[in-house]
């Protein structure tokens, strides 16, 4: 079985669970794993204003687009980015089904993407950075990505400590049809904010588990 720490393995994951992946995902939030309350505050980091031109990574199915799209209304614009195209059809059904017209969909992994110099106003992740390899690089060019004074937030999975890990045994079986084991523990994103960014904020959910991050761009030299 493998451990998901390629982007093929992660990218065949999701093309075979794009169609259950909103229902599973409200699963676990109904579980109490508290997805929606965390997607809520990292997109609430970015103070969005409306107007505001927002990026998502690993936007999948497009479960943030709501709030999003409330924040920066119709004069915005979204880019959703996201390395499997079966999670991108999702997200443009619920892109017709709303009627929005401000959204570009692009099919890449984050690793390729081209990040346009402070071409952004917010930059949002939510439990899709820590399964990309290369997550250091896409911090950086997320940094580069941001105007002056704006801010990435991250919400994602982490191992907790302590005690705490009594629980591991019972959660990765819950998230490994999240693409989500063991081997991804030691990718540490909130670290490459703070190499890249500034003023990194982090609160940690479920014991430690759950996390939201979020940093300001860097200043321009
Ligand atoms: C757990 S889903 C999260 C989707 C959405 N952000 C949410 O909160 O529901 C993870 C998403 O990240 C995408 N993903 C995984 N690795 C990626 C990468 N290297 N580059 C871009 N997207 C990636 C997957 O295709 C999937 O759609």
């Amino acid at each position: 079985m493998g451990d998901f720490t390629t982007r093929e393995e992660v990218e065949k994951v999701y093309r075979q669970r794009a169609s259950h992946y909103d229902r599973a995902s409200s699963t676990l939030d109904t579980l109490g794993f508290g997805y929606n309350r965390l997607r809520w505050e990292a997109v609430e980091e970015l103070d969005l204003k409306p107007g505001d031109a927002v990026l998502e990574i690993g936007c999948g199915t497009g479960a943030n687009f709501p709030l999003l799209e409330e924040r920066i209304g119709a004069n915005g614009r979204l880019t959703g980015v996201d390395l499997t195209h079966s999670m991108l059809n999702e997200a443009e059904k619920k892109i017709k089904t709303a009627g929005w017209t401000n959204v570009d969909l692009i099919h890449c992994s984050a690793k390729d993407y081209e990040f346009p110099a402070r071409g952004f106003d917010g930059v949002l992740s939510t439990f899709a950075l820590t399964l990309e390899p290369e997550y250091d690089a896409v911090i950086a060019g997320i940094a580069s990505a941001l105007r002056p004074g704006k801010r990435f937030a991250i919400a994602d999975l982490k191992l907790a400590r302590g005690w705490r890990l009594v629980f591991l045994p019972f959660l990765l079986p819950i998230m490994r049809p999240f693409a989500v084991s063991l081997k991804l523990a030691p990718r540490h994103p909130w670290e490459s904010m703070k190499r890249h960014m500034e003023e990194l904020k982090m609160t940690e959910h479920l014991g430690g588990y759950l996390y939201v991050a979020s940093a300001l761009a860097p200043q321009l030299k």
